[in-house]
């Protein structure tokens, strides 16, 4: 006979709601790897199997992506309430969300009754995600609203509890939203430091602020995510080589590419969590990374900032750890003038020596319909699953990831050579008197930029803060 009335405890147990915080043990190993990845960065070399190493990986995702502020997207991606785009931090998906009173948030996209993934679409908008497996039902502020037969099955379960977890810490600089999964940390801003000047220029020169135009591209490479991360860092020393026959049928200008014995000047700096180079015209030229005047306003950036915007052309950046940003002023057909883009980029780790790119195009907000239109097609044609540019570094990068997995390579303990500008290697001399902050050079014959990210990556799995001082004798 069926029982009218429920035998469950009184009071069952609730949910937990404090993180474990487990610290991830690697093998001697690997502590070993990482000792000698930074006795060797000391003396400009990199030993190349953490480009290809399993248990490394697993390591990067617990102590670089289990700590640091990873970015997420940015706000005019989900700009009505509803909104919702999949993302990941490490491996681990989550839904970036504008909720119905326009909050924002990023939650983990795993059911809390038996752990399904609420999200299947990539992006669209909706006020509730219903879990296909048994059908519980979440608003988008992550709240639980719905459970199936529940006054049958689950009387004494208590909705509040059994909401969808958000990541810890979520923050939002000048639209761009990161997320870090460490409960405990550094503000995002105390994260950026000094190399918030540098994104300023980029985040504030377009009128309106910076608007992303369409989905990000997404593509997978068997390259690992440093080789991306490392390259916006800025090497601008392959430029004039990986990237020479694009430049000489005109897609991009001389003067802007990067090649020694241009009249540009080059500056590479690095700050904190960050570096990035710079390819400077004379502040006169007024180029502006290529954007027409009407859609340039510097009324937000200090006088240095907006002289620099003004004669930027081109500039590369990485925030450790794999967001990386390219604004250039270049041209989808060589009949027609130069126009601005920007692209963030995110190398999206997939598994050892291979990754996901994900790039966003945005441009000016207040630019009319046709210049965003353009500038999309100009970044499609140059940084993009078809760009030209961008099948160039393709090209290079899977090799580093097929040397890093060889035998012969472990046996040899084959190492990287990044000495360039470093005493006795380069005439790249420090300016002095640069108006942003940390260590600029006077060109780009410098691998300080990249010593940076993976000083920073030596950093972060060794447990320590994230955020470089260069080191005195490098200079
Ligand atoms: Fe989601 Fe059961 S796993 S409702
Ligand atoms: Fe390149």
């Amino acid at each position: 006979m069926a029982q009218d009335h429920c035998d469950c405890p009184e009071d069952p147990p609730g949910r937990p709601t404090t993180s474990t915080g487990v610290d991830y043990e690697v093998s001697d190993r690997v502590e070993q790897l990482i000792e000698q990845h930074g006795e060797m960065l000391e003396d400009g070399m990199l030993p190349v199997k953490v480009y290809n190493d399993e248990e490394i990986f697993e390591a990067e995702l617990r102590r670089i992506f289990g700590q640091c502020w990873v970015f997420i997207g940015h706000e005019t991606e989900i700009p009505e309430p509803g909104d919702y785009a999949q993302r990941y931090i490490g491996k681990d998906p989550f839904i970036f969300v504008r909720d119905e009173e326009e909050e924002i948030r990023v939650l983990f996209d795993s059911c809390s009754h038996h752990g399904s993934a609420l999200c299947r679409a990539e992006q669209g908008n909706t006020s509730h995600f219903r879990c296909p497996y048994h059908g519980w039902t979440f608003k988008n502020t992550g709240d639980l609203t719905g459970v199936p037969l529940k006054h049958q099955a689950y009387q004494g379960l208590d909705a509040e509890e059994w909401g969808l977890v958000e990541a810890p810490r979520v923050e939002n600089y000048k639209g761009m939203v990161f997320a870090s999964i460490a409960e405990e940390g550094p503000s995002l801003e105390e994260y950026l430091g000094d190399f918030k000047w540098y994104l300023d220029v980029h985040l504030d020169v377009g009128k309106g602020g910076m608007e992303v135009i369409g989905e990000p591209h997404r593509w997978r490479a068997d390259s690992d995510w440093k080789s991306g991360a490392d390259n916006f860092s800025a090497d601008s020393y392959h430029t004039a080589y990986a990237h020479r026959s694009v430049i000489e049928v005109g897609f991009a200008a001389d003067e802007i590419s990067g090649t020694p014995g241009q009249e540009t000047q080059m500056h590479v700096t690095h700050a904190d969590s960050g570096s990035t180079s710079l390819r400077l015209l004379e502040p006169e030229d007024e180029i502006y990374f290529g954007y027409p005047e009407e859609y340039v306003d510097t009324s937000n950036l200090s006088e240095a900032q907006a002289d620099m915007a003004a004669a930027c052309g081109a500039a590369t950046g990485t925030i450790f750890p794999n967001l990386s940003f390219i604004h250039l002023a270049a041209t989808n057909d060589p009949d027609e003038d130069l126009d601005g883009f920007f692209s963030l980029r995110k190398w999206q780790p997939i598994g050892p020596g291979t990754m996901e790119f994900w790039s966003w195009v945005l441009a000016p907000a207040d630019a009319s319909d046709e210049y965003k239109e353009r500038a999309y097609d100009v970044a499609v044609g140059t940084f993009s699953p078809s760009g030209n540019f961008e099948q160039d570094d393709l090209a290079v990068w899977d090799g580093i990831a097929d040397a890093a997995g060889s035998v012969f390579a472990e046996q040899q303990g084959f190492n990287m050579n990044y000495q360039m500008g470093m005493p006795g290697m380069s005439k790249a001399s420090i300016v002095d008197d640069f108006d942003g902050p940390g260590t600029a050079w006077d060109d780009n014959l410098e691998e300080g930029t990249c010593r940076t990210f993976h000083g920073n990556w030596h950093k972060a799995m060794s447990g320590e803060d994230v955020g470089m001082s260069y080191p005195e004798d490098h200079i």
